[in-house]
């Protein structure tokens, strides 16, 4: 014991100890975040010039000693601001649009469902670290289906149609015309209605195993009002129906599959002769120590207590989120593609074109 104190470097120690207090307030303060979304008291402080607890108790309905709690969180996190002259809390432009505008590419507040979500799923998770097994998809608490929606729609709306699609081989001016489309693993249908959206001489089909995801997908189409060329059904993605697809789709959902090889294999049988694969994959670097980062954090994270024993749980391997662009390569080259490239990219995605 003695020598292990003398060890020690006390500068280290309270550097250590400061980085773990860190996270211990923004785990906790992140459950806040998905009350203060859920509860709507964002929304009310954003649409003030500045209110006091009782003031926002008063706006939301909600009781004021719990308030008042949540507001001191919210300023000692950054996430509202702090008058001590008037005792009032309001949200610069900056915190608004994050955290109450679905609209906006900056919008984050998806997040906090996925970790309120993925955090129920740590006594599963516990277990299958002993006995190896996995967790499906549908088997998580639901907020992670809602979550995952709404944190990967800001990044889908600002890079899809004006980036990742024009960076595939004539892949824009097919869609222009009109063509057809599969996205596989298409969750709640974000991808699926916003490139139906952008290019409404073309046809859409998306594909989830997950049931309740499916019938999401198809009430987003309705509100977007393009379900009369969009077409959501339940299949797995190794067994999809259609054929003549220009392009084929992947939106962050590859890696979680059993069957990688598989489905890229069945993606190429179902691909039209010029047509393209589009794999969207988690940022990741190709080295271990290239994910030592916030975003190789997160998504090593969310790959531990998801996709990882989604993958495990369907009998396979599992890429896991943090897959090296190698590992990517490989399964398409195993699936029978001969070009493989990376055509586009952003802080949180890798995206990849698989041809014939
Ligand atoms: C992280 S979510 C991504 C959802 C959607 N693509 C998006 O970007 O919002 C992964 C999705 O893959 C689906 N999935 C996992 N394994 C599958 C399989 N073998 N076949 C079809 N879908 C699968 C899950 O049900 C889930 O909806």
């Amino acid at each position: 014991m003695q020598q292990a104190v003398s060890t020690i470097n006390e500068e280290k120690i309270h550097d250590f100890l400061g980085k773990v207090v860190t996270d211990f307030g923004a785990s906790l303060s992140s459950v806040l975040g998905y009350m203060g979304i859920k509860l709507g008291i964002y929304k009310a402080l954003a649409d003030s010039s500045g209110l006091s607890s009782a003031e926002l108790a008063g706006k939301t309905g909600l009781t004021e000693r719990y308030i008042r709690e949540w507001l001191l969180n919210q300023a000692s996190g950054g996430y509202v601001e702090y008058d001590s002259a008037t005792g009032r809390y309001s949200m610069t432009p900056e915190q608004n649009v994050a955290l109450t505008d679905e609209t906006s590419p900056f919008y984050v507040g998806g997040g906090f469902y996925v970790v309120k979500a993925m955090m129920h799923a740590q006594e599963r998770i516990s277990d299958s670290f002993m006995n190896g097994g996995g967790m499906l998809w549908g088997e998580h608490d639901p907020d992670l289906f809602v979550g995952t929606e709404k944190f990967f729609r800001p990044g889908y709306t600002a890079h899809l149609v004006n980036e990742w699609i024009p960076a595939l081989t004539g892949i824009k001016e097919k869609l222009e015309k009109g063509v057809k489309v599969a996205d596989i693993g298409c969750g709640h249908g974000a991808s699926t209605v916003i490139m139906a959206q952008a290019f409404p001489n073309s046809e859409f089909h998306g594909f989830d195993y997950h049931q309740p995801s499916v019938d999401n997908a198809k009430k987003n189409a309705e509100s977007a009002n393009v379900s009369d060329r969009v077409h959501f059904d339940a299949a797995k993605s190794t067994e999809f129906p259609g054929d003549d697809y220009a392009l084929v789709c992947f939106f962050d959902c590859l890696h979680d599959m059993g069957d990688p090889v598989g489905a890229l294999e069945h993606a190429r049988q179902t691909l039209a002769d010029d047509g393209s694969v589009m794999i969207v994959e988690p940022m990741a670097g190709n080295n271990v120590e290239d994910n030592f980062n916030p975003v190789g954090r997160t998504f090593s994270a969310a790959s531990t207590l998801c996709c990882t024993a989604n993958a495990i749980a369907q009998g396979g391997e599992a890429l896991g989120a943090v897959a090296t662009e190698d590992a990517l390569r490989n399964v398409a080259k195993d699936a029978g593609f001969s070009h493989f490239e990376r055509c586009a990219e952003t802080p949180f995605n890798r995206i990849f074109e698989a041809r014939k």
